[in-house]
C-alpha cells in the first residue's frame, strides 16, 4: 500500500491518512449526540481513521430525522463534548448538514418541505412546494447550523445534496417543476444549493473547510452523473467548495446506495468517479461501495480515481480495521458480509444501528473487543456445535484466556452457512464463518471434528464451562405458522424437503417445484433463487402479503426477484396462501383470506419453516456443569445477528461468572 496513509488537506485541515468514514446513521439516541455515540466514533478514532463525518445534522424542525437535531444552539454543547473526546484520537470530524425534504416527515406534522409536490418512494404524503419565504428560513437555517459546527469545535461540514434529500429535489428535474427562479435550468435548480453554501462559507470563513456530498439519481427523467459533475465544475469555480464527496443513487434506487452482497465492490464507482472527476483542483473524496480492505481503497487512489476512500460497512463491522492493517494483520479484519441485516434494515426500522457480525456495536464503552483481559483464572470450557454461534462462543473464550475445546459433529465448521452459501448470491457469508475458523485456530482453540457429542461425552472433559450452539432441524410437519391446527396433508411424500436437503445435494429437484414460505425471509429466497437458476419452474407461495417481507429493508429484495423473473426457470409469486395437500406433482393451496383453492404443479416442494431447536444437550446438562449457556438457532432458530450475538455473549458471560 503506497498512498492510502498519506496526509492530506481539506483547506487548512490537514487529515493523516486517505481513510474517511462517510456520514451514516446510528440512531443511538435519535436527536442527540449521546455518549453511546460519541464512543462509536472514538472506537474508530483510536484504530486510526482519517476522518469521519457525523450523521445527517438535521437544519430545521420542517425535517425530523433519527440522527441529530442541529436546528438551535443546544448542539454546540454536545459538539464540544464529542470533539474533547476525539480530538486527542487525532481523527477529524465533519458534520454532514441535511434537510431531508419530501423524504422526512416535519417534527409537527405537516407535509413536508419540498421544491415541488412529487412524492418519493418513502413518502406517505405529497410534499408542499416550498414557498419563498421558506426557502430563505431554510438557507439560514443551513448558514445557522454551519455556525455552529464552527462553535462546537468540529473540523469541518459537509451539505449533503445527494440521495435525493432537500437540495437534490431542487436539483433534479424529477422533483423540481417550479416555473419561479428556483425551477427550469440547471442555473436555477442550483439556486437553492449554490445559496446555501454561499451563506455557509460566509458564515464560517474562508479557512473552514466546506464540501458536499453529490450522487447522480439512477432513474428515468432523473439528474445524471453528468449533470451533477457541472454542478460540482460550477461550485468550485466559484470557490465554494473545498471537497467533493461522490456517492450514488436516490431512494427511487436505494439499493444502489446501500449495495448489498448481490453488488460487486465497488459498484458505485460509475457515478461517483464521474462526479468527482469534473473538481480540477479540490481533493476528491468517493465512497465506491463495499469496499473491505485498505488495499483496496489503495488502489482506488493509485489509479487516481480519488484522493480519499470510505469504507462505512466496514468498519462498523471491525471498527479496528485500521490498525490490525496497519500492524500488517489485515487478515484478522472480520469481514463485512454486506448482508445488510443489522445496519440498513434495522436503521430503515427505526432501531439504533447493529451488525450481523459484530454483536457489541453501540456497546464500544463497555464491551470493545479491545477491553477483554485475560482471565485471572483461565476456564475449560467447551463449546458443542461449530456453525456462527459455536465458534462465536469460542473465539471470545479463546481472546478472554480460556482453555476452549470446540467439538461439531460434522467434518466442517460452518454449521447451516456451509448450505446457505450454495445459494446463488449467499457467498459472502461464508466470508465470515471462514473469519472466525481462522481465528480460533489462530487462538488455539482445540478444534474437534466429526465429533458428535452428548452430554457424558461433555462431562468427560470436566468443563468448567459449557456453551450449547447446536442449532436446529428443518421441520416438515406441515403446521404452518397462519393456522397452525390446519395441517397440510401429503407432507410424508418423498418429495417434500427442507431448503437443506435442497441445497446440500441431497435431492434431485423435479421440472416444477413448490417453495412455501412461512418465514418471510432469505432461506425461502435462496431456495427459490438455487431452483430458478437450475431451471426449475417455481411457485412461491406464502403466508405474507409480500415477498420476503422481512428481507425487503437489506435492499436484497429486488435484486432478488429480478433474478427469479429472469429465470431460466419460470416465478411465480402468491401471497397469503395456505398449503392444504401435497400430492404427487402438484399441490393445493388455498388462499388464506379467500375459499378458492388453487393446484400448483410441484415435483418438489420446500418446505421452509421454523426450524426446531436442538436443546437437547443443553437440559441434559442442567444442573452439572458450573456454567451453562445455550446460544443461536439451538436457543430458537433465527438468524445469523442473533446467532453469533447470542454466541459473544455467552462467552463473555463466563468472564462475569
Ligand atoms: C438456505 C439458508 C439461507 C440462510 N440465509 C441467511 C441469511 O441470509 N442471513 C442470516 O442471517 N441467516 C441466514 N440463514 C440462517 C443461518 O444460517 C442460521 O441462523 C445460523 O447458521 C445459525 O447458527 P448456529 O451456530 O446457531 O447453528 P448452525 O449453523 O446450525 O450450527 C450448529 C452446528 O452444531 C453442530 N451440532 C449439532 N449437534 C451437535 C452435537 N451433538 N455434537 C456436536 N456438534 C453438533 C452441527 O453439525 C452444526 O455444525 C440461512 C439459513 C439457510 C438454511
Ligand atoms: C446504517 C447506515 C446509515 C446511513 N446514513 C447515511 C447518512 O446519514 N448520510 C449519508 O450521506 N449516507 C448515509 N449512509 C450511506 C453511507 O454513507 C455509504 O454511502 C454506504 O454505506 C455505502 O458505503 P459502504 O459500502 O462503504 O458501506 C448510511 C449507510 C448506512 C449503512
Amino acid at each position: 500500500m503506497q498512498r492510502i496513509f498519506e496526509p492530506i488537506k481539506l483547506n487548512t485541515v490537514e487529515i493523516r491518512n486517505r481513510i474517511f468514514r462517510a456520514a451514516h446513521g446510528t440512531h443511538f439516541i435519535p436527536g442527540k449526540i449521546s455518549d453511546q455515540l460519541i464512543a462509536y466514533h472514538a472506537e474508530r478514532a483510536k484504530s486510526g481513521v482519517g476522518l469521519s463525518f457525523l450523521e445527517i445534522a438535521s437544519v430545521h424542525p420542517s425535517s425530523m430525522c433519527m440522527g441529530i437535531h442541529a436546528w438551535d444552539d443546544s448542539i454546540i454543547a454536545d459538539y464540544e463534548r464529542m470533539m474533547k473526546t476525539i480530538r486527542p484520537l487525532g481523527m477529524k470530524v465533519f458534520q454532514q448538514i441535511w434537510h431531508g425534504g419530501s423524504v422526512y416527515p416535519t417534527t409537527y406534522g405537516g407535509a413536508s418541505w419540498s421544491a415541488s409536490d412529487v412524492a418519493t418512494p418513502f413518502s406517505t404524503r405529497r410534499p408542499r412546494p416550498m414557498t419563498k419565504g421558506e426557502i430563505e428560513e431554510i438557507i439560514a437555517a443551513y448558514g445557522e447550523t454551519a455556525r455552529r459546527c464552527v462553535e462546537g469545535g468540529l473540523d469541518g461540514c459537509e451539505v449533503q445534496f445527494g440521495h435525493g434529500y432537500l437540495i437534490h429535489q431542487f436539483l433534479s428535474p424529477l422533483t423540481n417543476h417550479r416555473t419561479d427562479e428556483y425551477g427550469g435550468s440547471l442555473e436555477n435548480r442550483m439556486r437553492l444549493g449554490r445559496s446555501i453554501l454561499r451563506l455557509v462559507r460566509a458564515t464560517v470563513g474562508p479557512d473552514f473547510p466546506v464540501g458536499i456530498r453529490i450522487s447522480d439519481e439512477l432513474t428515468p427523467g432523473g439528474i445524471n452523473a453528468e449533470e451533477c459533475a457541472e454542478v460540482v465544475r460550477q461550485l468550485e469555480s466559484e470557490g465554494l467548495i473545498d471537497f467533493v464527496n461522490g456517492a450514488q443513487s436516490t431512494y427511487f434506487a436505494l439499493e444502489n446506495i446501500l449495495p448489498a452482497m448481490d453488488k460487486p465492490m465497488g459498484s458505485l464507482l460509475p457515478s461517483a468517479a464521474t462526479m468527482v472527476a469534473a473538481a480540477s483542483n479540490l481533493p476528491r473524496l468517493i465512497t465506491p461501495g463495499r469496499v473491505r480492505t485498505l488495499e483496496e481503497a489503495d488502489q482506488i487512489i493509485r489509479d487516481g480515481t480519488a484522493d480519499m476512500v470510505s469504507m462505512v460497512r466496514a468498519m462498523i463491522a471491525d471498527p479496528d480495521l485500521v490498525r490490525k492493517t496497519r500492524e500488517g494483520r489485515a487478515e484478522q479484519v472480520r469481514p463485512c458480509i454486506s448482508c445488510n441485516q443489522g445496519c440498513v434494515a434495522a436503521a430503515a426500522a427505526g432501531y439504533p444501528v447493529g451488525c450481523t457480525v459484530n454483536p457489541v456495536i453501540g456497546m464500544e464503552a463497555t464491551h470493545s473487543e479491545t477491553l477483554i483481559t485475560p482471565a485471572a483464572k483461565p476456564q475449560r470450557v467447551v463449546v458443542v456445535g461449530g456453525g456462527p454461534a459455536g465458534m462465536e462462543a469460542a473465539r471470545i473464550a479463546a481472546t478472554a484466556g480460556h482453555r476452549v475445546t470446540l467439538m461439531e459433529a460434522s467434518p466442517n465448521l460452518g454449521g447451516l452457512v456451509n448450505v446457505a452459501t450454495r445459494a446463488p448470491n449467499l457467498y459472502t457469508l461464508g466470508d465470515y464463518t471462514t473469519w472466525q475458523q481462522a481465528e480460533i485456530y489462530r487462538l488455539g482453540v482445540d478444534v474437534r471434528l466429526n465429533t458428535y457429542v452428548e452430554a457424558d461425552d461433555v462431562l468427560a472433559e470436566t468443563p468448567d464451562a459449557v456453551i450449547v450452539a447446536t442449532g436446529g432441524l428443518p421441520r416438515l410437519d406441515g403446521i404452518q405458522t397462519a393456522r397452525p391446527g390446519a395441517v397440510a396433508r401429503g407432507v410424508d411424500k418423498p418429495h417434500v424437503v427442507s431448503s437443506v436437503d435442497l441445497l446440500s445435494g441431497a435431492v434431485t429437484p423435479g421440472k416444477s417445484a413448490l417453495v412455501l414460505d412461512d418465514l418471510g425471509h432469505y432461506e425461502a429466497v435462496a431456495a427459490a433463487e438455487f431452483l430458478v437458476a437450475n431451471g426449475v419452474d417455481v411457485t412461491f407461495a406464502t403466508r405474507f402479503s409480500s415477498f420476503a417481507p422481512s428481507m425487503e429493508m437489506t435492499m436484497r429484495n429486488d435484486p432478488a426477484l429480478r433474478r427469479l423473473l429472469k429465470g431460466p426457470g419460470k416465478f411465480q409469486l402468491m401471497t397469503r396462501m395456505l398449503l392444504l395437500e401435497v400430492r404427487d406433482g402438484e399441490c393445493d393451496l388455498q388462499s388464506l383470506v379467500g375459499e378458492a383453492v388453487e393446484t400448483v404443479p410441484a415435483d418438489t416442494v420446500v418446505l421452509v419453516m421454523t426450524r426446531d431447536a436442538l436443546r437437547d444437550l443443553y437440559n441434559d446438562l442442567d444442573g452439572k456443569v458450573a456454567y451453562r449457556a445455550i446460544a443461536g438457532d439451538a436457543e430458537s432458530p433465527g438468524d445469523l445477528q442473533l446467532a453469533i450475538r447470542e454466541g459473544h455473549m455467552a462467552a463473555r458471560g463466563i468472564n462475569a461468572g
